[in-house]
């Protein structure tokens, strides 16, 4: 009720942020050197949701700034778009759902995710995106309520009133090359849907 109160009174992305540091209740902040908020280009037409900071996330205060994050974006760059484009049309705007990581990056538990998804929905309704990708089951439990990643991806789904395609976290991506093909086919479809 906090976060949602918190999250329903920030006007602005940068309100958000300093609303999300400010917030005590979620016991990761005390593990975490820095609030990682977002990167990209806010009014980017599409916006990807990942899951939590690792080690290298959490001393640079960015998200997806390490291996996972590489490969992120060379995904991207595949289909044209990149976080560092001024022009929204081809920019990315990139957060997770969670702000703080976990220790030893375990998951984050269904309780910590369900605080912190006010400030996901807000962020969301702020940056207003066309088109949303939601990366592993995380990012799917926050914004459409199931898991399954593996069942869920490729197929488009609806969060907050805006379109979600769903796709296997690049981290799990790295692990299983394998899986490379259908992500390069869900990246497909979602350039395909920006072009409509
Ligand atoms: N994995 C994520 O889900 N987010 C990051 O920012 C980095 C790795």
């Amino acid at each position: 009720e906090e976060a949602r109160r918190a999250a329903a009174a920030a006007p602005s992305l940068e309100a958000l942020r300093e609303a999300m540091a400010a917030y005590d209740q979620c016991d990761l902040k005390r593990g975490a050197r820095n609030t990682v908020f977002s990167d990209g280009h806010p009014a980017a037409r599409l916006m990807l949701i990942g899951e939590a900071p690792g080690r290298e996330e959490d001393a640079a205060g960015r998200p997806f700034v390490g291996r996972a994050g590489q490969l992120l974006d060379r995904m991207f760059a595949a289909i044209g778009l990149s976080r560092t484009s001024p022009d929204a049309e081809t920019a990315l705007y990139i957060t997770n759902v969670m702000p703080w990581r976990p220790p030893q990056n375990r998951d984050p538990s269904p309780e910590e995710v369900a605080m912190m998804t006010p400030f996901l929905a807000r962020h969301v309704e702020l940056a207003a995106p066309d088109l949303i990708v939601a990366t592993g089951n995380t990012a799917c439990a926050a914004l459409l309520g199931r898991t399954g990643i593996t069942r869920l991806r490729g197929r488009w789904a609806e969060a907050w009133g805006r379109p979600v395609m769903p796709m296997c976290h690049p981290a799990y991506l790295l692990r299983n090359p394998e899986a490379k093909r259908e992500a390069w086919a869900d990246l497909l479809e979602v350039k395909a849907r920006l072009a409509r």
